[in-house]
């Protein structure tokens, strides 16, 4: 019996997000470049999303690229940007095999074209697979989104086009970068850090936590596996009793 023939195929997460962290830690332990840690990561991105899709969690979603990550060396933003551009491009034969769906969030516009192109072009390809959605954020901030949100509701307000009084939680998700995807049931944090990180901080209100000591380019499927069955033995209340 592995990890994964004890998780409780009745009581699956919906949605579970990662921050995928520890990359530049794991190269430079091994005497390399950061960029080495992020290219070893995209395999930790593969096995996730085949254990996920294995599995049959619907929604995915990684934390790629922050808001805060622009003001790395411009190297080091330029070769995350090509890997980027590359493993979209490799990958998308197996989201479509898998019934993937590519989405992105985030303040997409500010990216390379290069990136926006290929970006765009993956979602196209995938558009009508309904199995899994794997969702990357990509120049992210939770507050940069919430900022957004507001900014939008706040024009509508001008125009009369929502009532203030009308303004209520189910509204307000519909402004977010997130609308129509359920909030995660689950947040995975690799790395060992404790902290979220400016990372879909109204939808994890009430998300399950959970946070490993194993750095991103080492994570893998039986990882997730641990992490799905920490989060079937957690009594979740959702502030009742
Ligand atoms: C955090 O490690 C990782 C990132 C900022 C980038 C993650 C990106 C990838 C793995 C590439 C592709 C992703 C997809 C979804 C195709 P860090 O550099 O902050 O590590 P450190 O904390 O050890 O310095």
């Amino acid at each position: 019996m592995d990890f994964k023939d004890n998780i409780n195929k009745n009581k699956l997460p919906k949605h579970i997000a990662i921050i995928m962290d520890g990359n530049g830690r794991w190269a430079r332990q091994r005497g390399k470049e950061r960029i080495f840690g992020h290219e070893n990561g995209i395999q930790a991105v593969r096995e996730t999303i085949e254990a996920a899709g294995e599995l049959g969690i619907p929604n995915l979603t990684f934390y790629a690229f922050s808001t805060e990550n622009w003001c790395r060396p411009k190297k080091e933003i330029d070769t995350l940007m090509s890997l980027l551009v590359s493993a979209i491009r490799s990958e998308t034969p197996e989201l479509l095999e898998k019934g993937a769906k590519l989405k992105a969030i985030g303040d997409i516009e500010s990216l390379p074209p290069d990136t926006i192109a290929e970006l765009r072009e993956a979602m196209e390809i995938t558009k009508n697979n309904t199995q899994l959605n794997v969702i990357v954020a990509l120049s992210y901030s939770s507050q940069w989104e919430i900022i957004k949100a507001v900014k939008d509701i706040a024009k509508q307000v001008k125009d009369n086009k929502i009532d203030p009084d009308k303004i209520d939680k189910s509204l307000f998700n519909s402004f977010l970068q997130t609308s129509g995807t359920p909030d995660p049931d689950l947040l995975i944090r690799t790395s060992g850090e404790l902290r979220i990180s400016n990372f879909l901080l109204w939808q994890i209100a009430y998300s399950e936590l959970y946070f490993t000591p194993v750095l991103w380019p080492d994570f893998r499927k039986k990882h997730f596996y641990q992490a799905v069955l920490d989060y079937q033995r957690r009594d979740r209340r959702f502030g009742k009793t």
